[in-house]
């Protein structure tokens, strides 16, 4: 993946869309930057390609939300999770290699991501809805 830029929800669901076309189905997805940055909007995309069109929102206090559609994904919220015993009560451990798992806030379980995980970081750009998304790992 390369760098995109973004400037309207729109767009990054599109980027999401060309991602998720990549993937495999069984990826760890983690994902970087604020509050705002458009994480939910990309998971939203993402799921789209494989055929989930509703019910997509940041499960900030659910910790996991979990779809069904060509392929089963794990939407993880870590924004709460601030300790090894958080992230156990997660579950976080046993979603892993059972769908895709796509991960906001991964800064707060940085050193539970496996090796293999695939990073995308968001950043503010100039204008108010501009957003770079790029591939960091
Ligand atoms: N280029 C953009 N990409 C995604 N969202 C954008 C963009 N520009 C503005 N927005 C707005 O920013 C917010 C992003 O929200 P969300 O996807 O929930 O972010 P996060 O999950 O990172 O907190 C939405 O209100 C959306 O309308
Ligand atoms: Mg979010």
């Amino acid at each position: 993946m390369k760098e995109y830029f973004t400037n309207s929800p729109e767009t990054t669901e599109e980027i999401a869309k060309e991602f998720a076309s990549t993937l495999k189905g069984d990826e760890v997805v983690a994902l970087y930057g604020g509050l705002g940055m458009g994480k939910t909007t990309f998971v939203r995309g993402l799921c789209s390609y494989f055929g989930i069109n509703s019910g997509v929102s940041s499960p900030t206090f659910a910790i996991v939300n979990e779809y069904n559609g060509d392929i089963k994904i794990f939407h993880f919220d870590m924004y709460r999770i601030n300790s090894w015993d958080d992230l156990y009560s997660t579950g976080f451990f046993d979603y892993l290699g059972q769908g895709l798992c796509i991960i906001e806030w991964s800064e707060n379980i940085e050193a539970a991501l496996p090796d293999n995980t695939v990073r995308i970081e968001f950043q503010q750009g100039e204008n108010f809805t501009d957003r770079t998304i790029k591939r960091i790992s």
